[in-house]
């Protein structure tokens, strides 16, 4: 695991979104994991900005998220589809058709599930795996708990989690308690991992990762197992690795 210490949130996002450019200049058809919540935001916005002003294109990727709200339709505007058409789509040139976000409104879950780890395994697993990290150590919606959870599933959020997402919605109450996401193998099927953190909340969740046992208590430990994780993180999320 490399931990790239960043000035601020700024230079993360620009750092970042440098391993990310270069991938998809290097090979155009990349597979590109993509993740929400507010960290990414700045690395969509500096991608926006080189597809802009250096031309860098995405027609040719394809592109799969971590998860969705259990129960929002893609209309919702706290849903994560909507979220990556504002923050990114709607201001690149990727084929829509070439995206992909678990249905938040399946009404087959195993089966929606099942699909979706079969449809990373198609393409052949993610280039580039583009993570943030809760609070509790999530990564995806990969909560904490007794064992790593393998494959996309159907997870009851953590309380800490619907805590910490409350700011997007009017109130707590209106957060879903439910996700589909994807499970642990398909992200560690990446060949390059690239984990985002910001600011103080972030600090002991990045130094377990970093220093402490592998644990299902801390999901984002298990990136401990793979061979090509680079951390970016600003001063205050570094505190205490
Ligand atoms: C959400 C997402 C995660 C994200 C995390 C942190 O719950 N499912 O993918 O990494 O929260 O969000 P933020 O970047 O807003 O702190």
């Amino acid at each position: 695991m490399q931990l790239i210490s960043c000035t601020d949130y700024a230079d993360m996002s620009r750092k970042a979104a440098r391993v990310i450019a270069a991938q998809v200049r290097l090979k155009p058809q990349s597979v590109l994991g993509l993740a929400t919540g507010s960290t990414p935001v700045g690395t969509y916005k500096e991608l926006i900005r080189l597809h802009r002003e250096q031309e860098l294109d995405f027609s040719r990727v394809t592109s799969v998220n971590l998860d969705e709200y259990y129960g929002l339709s893609p209309e919702h505007g706290q849903s994560y589809h909507h979220f990556m058409r504002v923050n990114f789509f709607n201001h690149i040139n990727i084929s829509l058709g070439n995206t992909h976000i678990p249905d938040g409104l399946t009404k087959d879950v195993a089966k929606t599930c099942a699909e979706y780890d079969q449809l990373v395994t198609s393409l052949g697993g993610m280039d580039i795996q583009l993570l943030g990290i809760g609070n509790n150590g999530h990564i995806a919606f990969n909560e904490p708990g007794a064992f790593f959870y393998a494959q996309t599933h159907l997870v009851d959020l953590d309380e800490k989690t619907i805590k910490a997402n409350a700011r997007f919605f009017e109130s707590e109450a209106e957060v879903p308690r439910q996700a589909i996401t994807m499970g642990l193998r398909s992200i560690l099927s990446a060949k390059l991992i690239l984990l985002l953190a910001s600011g103080a909340s972030k600090a002991a969740a990045i130094a377990k990762m970093v220093k402490g046992p592998v644990d299902p208590q801390l999901p984002a430990s298990i990136l401990q197992l793979h061979p090509n994780v680079m951390v970016f993180a600003d001063q205050e999320a570094l505190a205490l690795a």
